[in-house]
């Protein structure tokens, strides 16, 4: 380096899945300037993730968070693709697909050979191992976790985790890409749901509990948890929020990793699950959004 560029800055992103965590990562990289692809298995699927993106910046358009330059540069960075050899040429890939690892194996095996070499490949998840990801790639030295928070446009945190093969210079790259994301960084050891979901995720599992033993009604469990701890969402509303599916993923990893029975699901979110009764994105959950 001799004119004062830095070879393994990170300027374009390639983000897999277009749901509400892929979308949220796209729109914040393109607000920082970073040129964006999105990958979904369908254009309708790449176009509901861009309608959401656009949606959720004229909000911040309207709030004066943002200018309407600055909404429409950021719009015109982001693309979609879907080919995963559209991702073949940016610098990171960020994997946001479904907390399933099987499907996460099958998308990095695809997704590999197509890379540049020197490429970063990071992953969403929100629980799985990121040591046991980063041995189904071709690049464990450069496999990192970056984990965003939900709505990702407004919560501030991002959680960074290595992998036992992740290497000084990645873990870096990853951290100056997330500050210039202007979200603060906590960083966790590789263990089961990392922090955040750790402590988070039985919290809402016991509410279920809460639930299902008749102790409340929805709306009182919530209405006790917003008043009494001073939460944004009540517990059964932020599980709407997530997704149940991903809360019970998580609740299993969490079961799995950490062989404990404090992390049993409670049956009346498997039940909820088995039903497809997944939350807001099926617009029934604990609660009826339709
Ligand atoms: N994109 C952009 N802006 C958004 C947004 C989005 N998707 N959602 C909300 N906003 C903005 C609104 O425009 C509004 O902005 P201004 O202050 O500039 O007006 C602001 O956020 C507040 O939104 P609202 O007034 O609509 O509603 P609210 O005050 O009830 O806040 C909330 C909504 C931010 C979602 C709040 O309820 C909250 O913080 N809830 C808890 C969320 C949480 O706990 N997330 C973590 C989940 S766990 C996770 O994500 C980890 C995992 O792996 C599962």
């Amino acid at each position: 380096m001799t004119d004062g560029s830095d070879d393994t800055a990170i300027r374009s992103v390639g983000v897999i899945g277009a749901g509400q965590m892929g979308s949220g990562i796209a729109h914040v990289s393109a607000l920082a300037g970073f040129d964006v692809k999105i990958h979904d298995v369908s254009l309708e699927r790449i176009e509901s993730g861009l309608a959401t993106i656009n949606g959720n910046m004229a909000r911040q358009v309207a709030s004066g968070r943002i200018t309407e330059e600055e909404r429409q540069q950021a719009i015109a960075r982001i693309s979609g693709s879907e080919d995963l050899a559209g991702l073949g040429e940016v610098d990171l890939v960020i994997e946001s697909a479904v907390e399933n690892e099987e499907v996460k194996r099958d998308i990095f095996k695809r997704l590999c050979p197509l890379l540049k070499p020197e490429a970063l490949l990071a992953t969403n998840t929100s629980s799985i191992s990121i040591t046991r990801l980063a041995s189904s790639t071709d690049r464990p030295e450069r496999f990192i976790g970056i984990h965003f928070m939900n709505p990702v446009p407004v919560m501030e945190l991002v959680e960074l985790v290595r992998g036992i093969a992740t290497e000084d210079t990645t873990f870096e790259t990853a951290r100056v890409y997330v500050d210039k994301l202007d979200k603060t960084i906590a960083v966790s050891e590789d263990f089961p749901a990392f922090m955040v979901n750790r402590i988070l995720l039985p919290m809402i599992n016991e509410a279920i509990y809460v639930l299902y033993e008749g102790v409340g009604s929805v709306v009182a469990i919530d209405t006790a948890m917003r008043l009494g701890a001073r939460h944004p969402m009540g517990p059964l509303e932020l599980a709407d929020f997530i997704g149940l599916d991903t809360c019970l993923s998580i609740m299993q990893v969490l079961y799995e990793g950490l062989a404990d029975s404090k992390y049993r699901p409670c049956p009346l979110l498997v039940k909820y699950v088995e039903a497809g009764w997944l939350g807001r994105k099926t617009q029934r959950g604990f609660y009826d959004y339709r």
